[in-house]
């Protein structure tokens, strides 16, 4: 019997993480699991219920009462259900953002997400994009790659990435938000960001998205034995 392989992914806000490990998983057959839409499913759920995002008490007051569900399309790509509705789109907005940013640093609320997660490993071959997976959620994983670019050059990349979208912001704007998340996620004191003493560093900085994903995979088949 095949043994299901474990690749532990994490890094800064706006490193590509969620595209590479996305696209790699495709390539490799395994599934791609994004943590960070989990933690702003619960994000959601304190926005719809009218729950301040700064009052740890009601935060973690709700969590026992929350259905949340994670699936995957017919696309393949991962749909994050709440009390039975997909959200999938709902969490992608700046203000979800934001209460996931506060909602995912309080410890309760990754203890209850914890078991959620390392169930998915369990039972399939995962990339597994977060903060905390390497140094946390899978500590034995098979393969670790801490992947970061530059905060200058992740403000540019989302620069181009809005401008397409036709809702472009400053570079400024941009730079100083990264930087602030970056602050928020390293200084935290449950489960801060910080690279897993046996990952490997992939610093796309000067790397074009082929290059990245080239580099990616290599990793992978390198710690996987393949
Ligand atoms: O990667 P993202 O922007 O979708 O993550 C949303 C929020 O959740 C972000 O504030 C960081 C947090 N997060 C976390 O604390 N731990 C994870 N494993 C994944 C995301």
């Amino acid at each position: 019997m095949n043994k299901t392989i474990r690749v532990a992914i994490d890094g800064p806000s706006g490193a590509g993480k969620s595209t590479l490990a996305r696209s790699a998983a495709a390539r490799l057959g395994y599934l791609y699991v994004d943590t960070g839409a989990i933690y702003r499913t619960i994000g959601c759920a304190a926005r719809r219920r009218g729950i301040d995002p700064g009052d740890q008490a009601a935060v973690v007051a709700m969590l026992p009462s929350l259905s949340i569900r994670l699936t995957y399309g017919e696309d393949g790509l991962q749909h994050m259900a709440l009390d039975g509705e997909d959200v999938t789109e709902e969490i992608r907005l700046p203000e979800v953002s934001r209460y996931a940013s506060l909602v995912s640093a309080y410890p309760e609320v990754r203890a209850y997400l914890l078991e959620m997660q390392r169930q998915l490993a369990r039972e399939h071959s995962v990339i597994m994009d977060g903060r905390d997976i390497g140094t946390v959620v899978l500590p034995d994983a098979e393969v670790k790659v801490f992947l970061t670019a530059s905060a200058e050059e992740r403000a540019r990349r989302r620069m181009l990435e809005l401008e397409q979208r036709g809702t472009p912001e400053p570079y400024e704007a941009i730079l100083r938000s990264i930087q602030e998340r970056d602050w928020n996620d390293t200084h935290r004191s449950a489960a801060p960001l910080r690279q897993a003493e046996d990952a490997v560093l992939l610093d796309t900085t000067d790397l074009d998205f082929a290059q990245s994903e080239a580099a990616l995979l290599d990793i992978i088949r390198k710690g996987a034995g393949q």
